[in-house]
């Protein structure tokens, strides 16, 4: 018989084209907007939890926060004051991406780590274990689905989780180059970042903006106007990008390479209408994003001047996957 160390859980990052930045509720963490992301199948996050005799953690966390340990242990008191019938449990994690330097590493590991640690009270519906993550990184109610559009609506309740936009269709054929322009982890958490909003004198016009964007998107992604959608999404992508250049700290997630290159990339979007539809996002790190077909993506980075220290790249596809098996792929882990 298999033991429970062997099982192993396992979610990919989404990338949000429409964030999920400034919170109603910082304890339950609703959302302040709605936000709409795409899955990146090819990175994933695999969490193996196994009952223990006090809660713990194995491994090297030292590519995570200072506190990872803590919040992981954290976590699971949260989880039993919900479910007080959750054993002591330990685990560990591993990852085939860097964490912390905006590849949204907290959603997909916060969606494996819920998926893990209510399989060991045997809960297994994806609302639960979406509602559950929300709880660890808001983000991560979006990792929970497989395979599709998933929008996260803002407000709610305590019940409040992601959702696939039924009967859409992901672009066929489209990847994520994730360009890492700093490999080291962030120094400002994006929970500080969501707070940052609280105090917000654009608050409100934000609000507005990115709902308006949220159903103009939705609408895009029914019709699969993918050029619609790319023309949005830059509009977010310049609004997002402005908040953080406006705030002494948060300016920081972004060096001078990233900013060259996100400089270069709104250049080429609003002087380069002929090319095929793609389009370019960051999280809060130093990653840019570049997203479209394969050859459009490559020929889009090849006019940047300035060079990533990493590129990443996962089709926009997939999803939480559970697997069963310890064997591990010949790849780099992180
Ligand atoms: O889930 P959090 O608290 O790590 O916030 C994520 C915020 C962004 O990644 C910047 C945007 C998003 O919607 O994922």
């Amino acid at each position: 018989m298999r033991s429970r160390k062997d099982m192993i859980h396992q979610a990919s990052p989404n990338l949000a084209l429409i964030k999920y930045w400034g919170k109603m509720d910082h304890r339950l963490n609703l959302p302040m907007n709605a936000s709409l992301s795409v899955p990146l199948g090819d990175f994933w996050t695999r969490v193996s939890i196994w009952k223990s005799h006090e809660d713990g953690w194995k491994g090297d966390l030292s590519r995570f926060t200072l506190d990872a340990k803590e919040r992981i242990l954290t976590f699971f008191a949260l989880v039993r004051s919900q479910y007080p019938e959750l054993p002591p449990v330990a685990g560990t994690c591993q990852s085939n991406f860097p964490p912390g330097c905006g590849i949204a590493s907290s959603a997909a590991f916060y969606a494996a780590l819920s998926a893990a640690v209510l399989d060991v009270i045997n809960i297994r519906e994806p609302s639960v274990i979406a509602r559950v993550a929300r709880l660890g990184s808001g983000s991560a109610t979006r990792s929970v689905h497989p395979n599709g559009w998933t929008a996260w609506l803002p407000g709610g309740t305590y019940d409040s989780v992601g959702y696939i936009l039924e009967d859409c269709v992901l672009p066929v054929n489209w990847y994520d180059y994730a360009l890492v322009f700093d490999i080291k982890h962030k120094k400002i958490p994006s929970r500080e970042g969501h707070r940052m909003m609280d105090e917000s004198p654009i608050r409100d016009s934000r609000i507005k903006n990115a709902n308006r964007r949220f159903l103009e998107a939705c609408h895009a992604i029914q019709k699969t106007d993918w050029e619609t959608l790319c023309k949005i999404v830059h509009e977010e992508t310049l609004e997002f990008t402005g908040m953080l250049q406006g705030h002494s700290q948060m300016r920081d997630y972004h060096n001078a390479q990233s900013q060259e290159a996100l400089s270069k990339l709104n250049t080429l979007f609003t002087t380069q209408p002929h090319l095929k539809p793609w389009t370019y996002t960051i999280d809060a790190g130093s990653t840019v994003h570049v997203l479209g077909e394969e050859a459009v993506v490559e020929n889009v980075i090849s006019l940047l001047k300035s060079k990533p220290v990493e590129t990443l790249t996962s089709r926009i596809y997939g999803g939480l996957l559970r697997v069963r098996s310890l064997t591990e792929p010949d790849m780099v882990l992180y």
